[in-house]
């Protein structure tokens, strides 16, 4: 069962400082910013929404998983994709950001169904994981990584435990998509006992990761990405198309009830 949302209390906007900004991969940089309330407050799976800079340029904050907690300070783990990202990537040390958050749902971690959890990634959807990974060892259960990416050089494992990779293209771990390590991984471990699949990444991904765990009824839960304004349920700007109980199709806004999504809400 997901967590619920946080009490809209908990959410705050401050002016957060940046503390340190560090490349972790090809185009992707881990961000520490100084924000006290939100990081008592942040669960893993929630995100925060980010003005990247103090200008109309761009209008609209952009949302981001929270990556780490650590002390009075979050991380995000941010990829250069446009606009925001690239300002966001070159930004000083103690550049000031509006950041609201903590938002969003978080990952259903504190549940008794599962022995095992399975967080499975590709590419950014990586950046999640530390801080679930974190929230799960310090409450002693149980978990592996299974980490996808095209090459090398796009996977993600700074500060990762516990990890198992996939290439496409057989440059590290496994050679294949990371449905098809699960799927070996799962064949050849007799210890896991019930297995909880957690997980992020590209949309594809996660369809076929989504297929995968009702096929076979394992719980699974998926960190889902639209675009998105507010992050707080007024723009509308999110809405995506998901099942309903009776398996019917459904509009939800996925900054409020998500972005962590049951896997059976997925339609094939
Ligand atoms: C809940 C949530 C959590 C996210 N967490 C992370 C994270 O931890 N790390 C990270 O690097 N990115 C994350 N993203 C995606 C990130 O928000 C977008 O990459 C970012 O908003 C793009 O902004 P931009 O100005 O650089 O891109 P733009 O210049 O606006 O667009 C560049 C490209 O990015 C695409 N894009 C724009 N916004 C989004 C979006 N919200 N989601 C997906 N694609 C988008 C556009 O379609 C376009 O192709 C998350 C998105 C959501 C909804
Ligand atoms: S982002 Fe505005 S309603 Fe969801």
């Amino acid at each position: 069962m997901l967590a619920t949302m946080l009490p809209s209390s908990f959410i705050i906007d401050v002016s957060a400082r940046i503390t340190n900004i560090r490349p972790v991969g090809k185009e992707v940089s881990v961000i520490s910013l100084a924000c006290p309330a939100i990081a008592a407050n942040a669960l893993p799976g929630n995100f925060v929404n980010i003005k990247v800079n103090a200008s109309l340029q761009p209008l609209l904050r952009r949302p981001f998983c929270i990556h780490n907690v650590h002390g009075d300070f979050i991380d995000i783990m941010v990829k250069n994709v446009g606009l925001g990202t690239s300002i966001l990537c070159e930004a000083s040390c103690d550049t000031h950001l509006l950041v609201l958050g903590p938002l969003g749902n978080s990952f259903g971690t504190e549940t008794d169904d599962f022995d095992t959890a399975l967080l499975v990634s590709g590419g950014i959807g990586t950046a999640p994981m530390l801080f679930l990974e974190k929230t799960l060892a310090s409450a002693a259960r149980p978990f592996h990584h299974l980490v996808g990416g095209r090459s090398h050089s796009d996977l993600l494992l700074s500060g990762l435990t516990n990890v198992r990779t996939a290439t496409d293209d057989g440059s590290e771990g496994f050679r294949g998509n990371v449905v098809e390590l699960l799927e070996k991984n799962l064949a050849e471990q007799a210890t896991y006992g019930k297995v909880k699949v957690f997980a992020c990444g590209p949309n594809p991904m996660l369809k076929a990761l989504a297929r995968f765990c009702r096929e076979r009824t394992i719980a699974c839960e998926l960190s889902h990405e639209s675009i998105m304004g507010c992050g707080v349920g007024i723009c509308y700007g999110c809405m995506v198309e998901l099942l309903n109980a009776e398996g019917q199709k459904e509009s939800i806004l996925l900054c409020r009830e998500g972005p962590v999504i049951e896997g059976h809400r997925f339609s094939a």
